[in-house]
């Protein structure tokens, strides 16, 4: 194209009439491509307010129960969950125990709404007393790769038996795609479909999150196993190694800061690609709304978009409610 040549191109043509730019848009944003993301934990009628993520609770399973109809009944198809246990020990004992939280609330879901997508986080941080998302040796001041595999794969078999429709692991360990691919296949699982975080990026922007599932590491932090937000190529490597060990759709998190990764990735394997927009990005919208110093609205759907543009075809939101009510009108 020559923007010198006669008839010239004049983009604002086609802004002036608003069905004519929706009829151009490059990008859509459906409902049908939202997570909503659930933190369960014990007990009956716990609603528990989380300071950082203003509208997020941690949720008992009958709360979740009525939260998740609703949510379902406004547009929402899927839901990811995360378990905050009764008590952590050294062996994430509560990650992959039958009557878990998580299967817990499984279980539920899926009972009453079998028609939810229901996808669930794998990993151990918030079952284990150190709150790393692997086995410790504390000696060493070391997450241990291998012997946590067994355990991850463990709580992966444990998700499936209680009913989960996507296996979605974040703790970043090597080769857990392949030890939760193994497992679920020999435990006659093989059609559960594996969801990969597979560019996890060690990121501030998880902070609100840890106070939300009570994950925080104790001592240290995630660097030695989450990937260094300097890199970019090593993000490429991470997904083309999770795809060969199985995973059928991966993830990137971070989500706004990490948009080249986004797109890059979906360029690159063209496989099935979920952004997170994570807790911090979350918070940062709903505090400066608080402050009436933004648009919630227009700035949520805008990021969300910008997402969609990057890349993604799936997309986990704390906000997957209020954008579907917004997606209405
Ligand atoms: C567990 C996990 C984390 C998030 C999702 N799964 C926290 C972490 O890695 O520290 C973060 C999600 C968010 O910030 O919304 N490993």
């Amino acid at each position: 194209m020559n923007a010198t040549s006669f008839p010239a191109y004049r983009p604002r043509r086609l802004r002036q009439l608003p069905v004519l730019r929706r009829m151009v848009a490059e990008t859509q944003l459906g409902a049908h491509q939202l997570v909503l993301p659930y933190f369960a934990r014990p007990g009956k009628k716990q609603r528990r307010a989380i300071s950082a993520m203003p509208g997020v609770f941690q949720l008992s399973v009958d709360e979740l129960l009525k939260d998740a109809t609703a949510a379902h009944a406004a547009g929402v198809p899927a839901v990811l969950i995360f378990g905050i246990p009764d008590t952590k020990d050294e062996k994430a004992t509560g990650a992959y125990a039958s009557n878990g939280i998580v299967q817990q609330a499984v279980r539920a879901l899926k009972k009453e709404l079998p028609g939810l997508l229901v996808i669930t986080d794998v990993c151990l941080c918030e079952y284990m007393s150190h709150g790393h998302c692997g086995l410790v040796h504390r000696a060493a001041g070391k997450v241990l790769n291998d012997p946590t595999l067994k355990l991850l794969a463990r709580t992966a078999v444990s998700h499936a038996e209680a009913g989960a429709d996507v296996i979605a692991p974040s703790d970043m360990m090597d080769g857990r795609v392949r030890a939760i691919r193994t497992a679920l296949d020999a435990a006659g699982f093989q059609d559960a479909p594996i969801l990969a975080y597979a560019a996890k990026y060690a990121s501030a922007f998880y902070g609100p999150f840890r106070e939300a599932a009570e994950s925080a590491p104790q001592f240290g932090d995630r660097r030695s196993y989450q990937m260094n937000p300097a890199n970019a190529e090593e993000a490429l490597r991470e997904v083309a190694l999770d795809i060969a060990e199985g995973a059928d759709m991966v993830m990137v998190k971070p989500a706004l800061a990490y948009l080249d990764i986004l797109h890059r990735v979906k360029a690159t394997f063209g496989y099935p690609t979920a952004a997170y927009a994570v807790s911090a990005e979350y918070s940062m919208i709903k505090a400066a709304a608080a402050k009436g110093w933004i648009d919630e609205r227009a700035m949520t759907l805008e990021s969300l978009l910008g997402m969609r543009r990057a890349g993604a075809d799936i997309i986990i939101t704390y906000s997957a409610k209020e954008v579907c009510d917004w997606l209405k009108g």
